[in-house]
């Protein structure tokens, strides 16, 4: 869980039906605090199969291949997920087996089923440390096994294809990650699939049959490298001769959809700041691209030609070049510093703010306005340290990366302090507010969407949700340093008498 619009989420884990042979997990929150009722159903009549399952998480797998147990997470009194246990269809939940309880407040717990659908892991996260168990779909009574270590710093991510596990491991001194096997029944003996680049960050792997996909990042670009696998008798080595694939527009946002594990397809969710969400099916075999499906814009007479996008780099107050994501309208924008424009950035957790196509941007690039996204250190789009140099003790450098955007922004002539409007969510939000009061001189216009402002107040409080599992990111303000370095940016702790805000609760 992270601070971000968690609506979205909310909505998409309602719809999740989790399908087994004939039956349905489905999980329900009636009041949108995230604590949700189970249902099985009978995937042919509707049927409620079983006693729903009650005070769950919404993180759930089947745990065997045909008579219907599964896995399910629980959490504590402040939400955090703490607890996997093991249900078996037609018993009570009371009976159920705890498989794991993590005790430490600063983790939580994830579930996840293998793309091969023979191993369920469970994730024990921190924001900078994760260990994995697995337990083996064939035999759930068996419970949960050890298979990477809990190590300070160390973050593990595991998939699972013929006779190995696959790792994605990050390490202090490998921090953009390396991608390493074991065979299953010796977890200790590790080859190297994919060793650490200093200018790659490995994102995430995706396994089939044949091939494994590597989301990397590399210059603010998401990038998907694809290689091929020996048959799954066939001893492991390093990976070598792999394509990645191309886009049609030069800055853009691309993520896996669902794919089958056995098929040498692979289905891309794709988009940019100008091209509507499309869907394309990947050949791994051919390296050919189809565009299944493209989302039509039905309002507006919109046609993608018209609008312009493009990367510019801002020089922040330390030196380091600061990506920003641009678009416009070719005929509207005049670029001579006359044009409104909206800057968007979040900054946060690792999490990258891709320049994706937004249909609510569209209606305002028709208006004239540039919008922008600026990639500002404490998010991941250039890497680990990226994040790294935007957390904790160098929290300012989001800050004053953001202002280092503005200004570049209104000094190459895309827009003017009297034209330059801000916005940002959540963590955003933090943003918004923070640059507000340090520079109220230099935005126009801001819109912070459910806002974190009271960064002090709440990082004091470990009975709320998310204060624990959010000290590494933030700092424990229990300890004095971190008490003074949040109060120096926290957005209500620093609010003067020095700026007139214009609010806008919708921007179109
Ligand atoms: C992980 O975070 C904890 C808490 O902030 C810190 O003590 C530890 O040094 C961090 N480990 C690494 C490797 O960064
Ligand atoms: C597992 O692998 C490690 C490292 O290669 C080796 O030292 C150990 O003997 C192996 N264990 C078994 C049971 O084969
Ligand atoms: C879309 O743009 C609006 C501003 O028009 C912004 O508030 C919102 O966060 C953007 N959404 C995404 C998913 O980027």
């Amino acid at each position: 869980m992270l601070r971000l619009n968690l609506t979205f989420f909310i909505a998409l884990l309602r719809l999740r039906l989790v399908p087994i042979t004939s039956w349905w997990l489905m999980p329900e929150d009636t009041k949108g605090d995230e604590i949700y009722i189970i249902y099985v159903i009978d995937a042919h009549t509707g049927a409620l199969v079983d006693k729903p399952l009650i005070g769950v998480t919404a993180s759930l797998e089947w745990a065997t291949n045909n008579d219907g147990a599964f896995v399910y997470v629980t959490m504590d009194q402040t939400l955090r997920p703490h607890r996997a246990w093991l249900h078996k269809l037609g018993e009570e939940q009371s009976s159920d087996t705890c498989l794991y309880h993590e005790k430490d407040d600063t983790f939580s717990l994830d579930l996840q089923a293998s793309e091969s659908k023979k191993f369920l892991f469970v994730a024990s996260e921190s924001i900078n440390t994760s260990f994995n168990f697995y337990l083996d779909v064939s035999k759930p009574e068996d419970g949960l096994q050890f298979l990477t270590p809990r190590v300070d710093g160390i973050d593990t991510s595991v998939s699972h294809r013929g006779n190995h596990f696959f790792i994605k491991r990050r390490t202090k001194e490998f921090f953009n990650s390396e991608v390493i096997a074991c065979p299953l029944d010796n977890t200790s003996e590790t080859t190297l699939l994919l060793p650490h680049r200093e200018s790659v960050k490995i994102q995430d792997i995706q396994l089939f049959n044949n091939h494994i996909v590597v989301y990397e990042r590399e210059k603010c670009l998401p990038k998907v490298t694809i290689y091929g696998l020996p048959d799954v008798e066939e001893p492991l080595k390093s990976l070598q001769g792999g394509h990645t694939v191309e886009f049609v527009d030069p800055i853009y946002s691309v993520e896996p959809s669902e794919s089958q594990f056995t098929s040498s397809i692979l289905r891309l969710d794709f988009s940019s700041m100008k091209t509507p969400h499309s869907v394309y099916d990947y050949d791994m075999k051919t390296g050919i691209s189809v565009l299944k499906k493209i989302k039509t814009v039905s309002v507006g007479g919109f046609d993608a030609s018209n609008y312009v996008t493009e990367r510019k780099w801002a020089n922040a107050q330390d030196g380091t070049q600061i990506p920003i994501s641009i678009v416009y309208h070719k005929d509207l924008a005049k670029l001579d510093g006359s044009d409104p424009l909206l800057l968007d950035g979040y900054g946060s957790y690792e999490i990258c703010i891709d320049p994706c196509f937004n249909i609510s941007c569209v209606s305002l690039l028709d208006w004239g306005f540039v919008y922008a996204i600026a990639h500002i250190r404490g998010g991941g789009e250039m890497g680990r340290q990226w994040y790294e140099n935007g957390k904790l003790f160098k929290k300012k450098n989001t800050l004053t990366d953001f202002i280092a955007c503005a200004e570049y922004l209104t000094e190459s002539k895309y827009s003017s302090k009297e034209k330059l409007c801000i916005c940002g969510g959540s963590a955003g939000g933090l943003l918004v507010g923070a640059v507000l009061n340090m520079r109220p001189d230099l935005f126009k216009a801001a819109v912070a969407e459910v806002p974190f402002v009271d960064v002090l107040t709440t990082m004091l409080d470990p009975t709320i949700p998310l204060t624990t599992s959010e000290w590494e990111e933030w700092g424990d303000p229990r300890k004095e340093e971190f008490y003074f370095y949040i109060k120096s940016y926290s957005p209500v702790d620093n609010v003067k008498a020095q700026i007139i805000l214009i609010f806008l609760s919708q921007l179109v």
